[in-house]
């Protein structure tokens, strides 16, 4: 199947995943986007359907069970691979799971790909290394996620109203958040998930707590390992104001730490990202790329390495 034609067929480019997808696909030096205004399989229009056919891949930024319902109707009108970025399909057996750092396989050939939802990017950049390398037990993990109120995304909602939101900050979906799934899924671990609304559109961060089963030194130098050959994933060495959501909103990065050890013997795991974008967008663009086996990066602003410890702030593991 050629992939030449480089135009990207985006549905739910009007929610605020797809808006940024567009975004990014406008500055992008080979693909583009075609928006597509199709809501219904059995009234889309002959304008839409010729989109569809002649694009290069498809992605669909929509609610999940619009993407289950779309991405069949795709599969009998072209040959062009779907990436989903809903969680339609994120632990459908032999479906790829998009986080190229953690699952570098190659996807060229694959028909539908899952992006990552946002707390399962965070939450498996920080842990999975530790977890694939037996570092931490598997018993105990507890995750604490704070999100703009992006993620939900432009639905209306009483608890996204500005005078609910605005100055405050609360859980939300404790105990039953649809992401404790897929964590658990490809973490190959059960974990502990409390999810908070921050009074900001953009950024989210994850704190995860963890014990140890080796020397809690190794979790920095693993983590600094795994993540080596990574330019968007950087590993500091403090937890520290470097974390702040301001650093990696709007960009691809994502910045993680680890550390200090305290007498309980849990060890906290930090990661920070932009929701729409590495926890989306972003991220969505990579498995373009990939899909049209293109520089995995290509089109994305360079990364913006974090300068060292802020003075006064001790590092952790050195
Ligand atoms: N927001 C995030 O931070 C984030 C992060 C990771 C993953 N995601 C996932 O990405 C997907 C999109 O999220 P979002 O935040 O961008 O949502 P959103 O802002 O609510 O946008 C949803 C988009 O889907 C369209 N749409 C809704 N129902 C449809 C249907 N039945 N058929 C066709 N189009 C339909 C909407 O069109 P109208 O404008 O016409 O309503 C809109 O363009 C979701 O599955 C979400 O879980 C979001």
């Amino acid at each position: 199947m050629s992939r030449q034609g480089h135009e990207i067929a985006v549905f739910g480019a009007t929610g605020y995943a797809g808006q940024v997808l567009v975004r990014l696909l406008k500055a992008h030096p080979t693909l583009s986007p075609r928006a597509i205004s199709a809501r219904d399989p059995a009234s889309w229009t002959p304008a839409d359907r010729a989109a569809v056919g002649t694009a290069s891949a498809v992605a669909l930024a929509l609610p999940a069970e619009a993407s289950k319902t779309w991405a069949p109707v795709l599969r009998e009108h072209t040959k062009a691979p779907v990436l989903d970025l809903s969680d339609a399909f994120r632990t459908s057996p032999g479906v790829p799971y998009g986080i190229f750092e953690l699952w570098p396989e190659p996807i060229a050939s694959a028909h539908l790909v899952a992006n990552p939802g946002c707390y399962p990017t965070a939450t498996l950049l920080a842990l999975a290394p530790l977890l694939r390398r037996g570092l931490v037990a598997q018993d105990t993990i507890a995750v604490v996620g704070k999100s703009g109120a992006s993620g939900a995304g432009k639905k209306v909602a009483e608890h996204l109203h500005f005078c609910e939101l605005a100055g405050n900050s609360f859980p939300y979906n404790v105990g039953r958040h649809r992401h404790i799934r897929e964590i658990e899924h490809h973490l190959g671990a059960p974990v502990c998930l409390v999810t908070e609304l921050l009074p900001i559109v953009r950024g989210l961060s994850v704190t995860a707590f963890v014990r140890p089963t080796c020397d809690p030194a190794a979790l920095h130098r693993a983590l600094c390992e795994a993540y080596e050959a990574h330019p968007y994933v950087h590993v500091l060495d403090a937890p520290d104001a470097r974390l702040g959501l301001r650093h990696v909103v709007g960009t691809h990065d994502a910045r993680i730490a680890v550390g200090p050890v305290t007498a309980s013997g849990l060890v906290p795991v930090f990661c920070s990202i932009d929701n729409l974008m590495r926890g989306a967008a972003s991220a969505a663009l990579v498995a373009l790329n990939r899909l049209h086996g293109l520089d995995p990066h290509a089109g994305l602003a360079a990364p913006v390495p974090p300068g060292p410890a802020l003075p006064g702030m001790k590092a952790a593991w050195t």
